[in-house]
């Protein structure tokens, strides 16, 4: 597979719903808990297009544009945005949609770089030369 295949096919759609467990006391999702996913489906789409094993080394400024109500579903979106020599950062967008109405729009942005590391947890080349 050649390299625009890999980050098309390792594009990474995650759905959650919205459970009590995960909101705040204004009833809309906790922040922490939106970065934790974030986090998770960044993880899942680094593995994905290197197959490699992945640590998050950073990320960048993360939008919270609109809350995200108790008892709606969640999409986040995970993309290679930019591909290093050890590093790759993933752009994770997040749409949230009402469950009984065809409503959906974007609630969060973020880009969260990981970190390919070999068997003494250094860094190492994603793709060999
Ligand atoms: C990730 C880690 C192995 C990197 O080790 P390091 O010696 O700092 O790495 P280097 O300085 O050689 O940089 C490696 C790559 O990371 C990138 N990088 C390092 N720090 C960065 C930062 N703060 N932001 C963005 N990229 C960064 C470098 O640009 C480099 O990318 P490239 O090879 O594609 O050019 C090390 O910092 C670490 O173990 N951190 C803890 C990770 C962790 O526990 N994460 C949370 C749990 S998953």
């Amino acid at each position: 597979m050649n390299y625009e295949d890999k980050i098309k096919s390792s594009e990474t759609h995650v759905f959650k719903v919205v459970f009590p467990n995960t909101t705040n006391h204004h009833n809309t999702m906790f922040g922490g808990k939106v970065m934790e996913m974030m986090d998770e489906v960044a993880f899942m789409t680094a593995t994905r297009f290197a197959r490699k094993s992945f640590v998050t080394v950073s990320c960048d400024r993360i939008d919270f544009k609109k809350p995200i109500p108790a008892d709606t579903l969640v999409e986040l979106i995970g993309k290679v945005k930019y591909v290093g020599n050890t590093s790759v950062k993933v752009s994770i967008d997040i749409f949230v949609e009402e469950m009984y109405a065809e409503t959906r729009e974007k609630a969060v942005s973020g880009d969260f770089t990981l970190v390919a590391i070999d068997e003494n947890k250094k860094p190492t080349r994603i793709f060999e030369k």
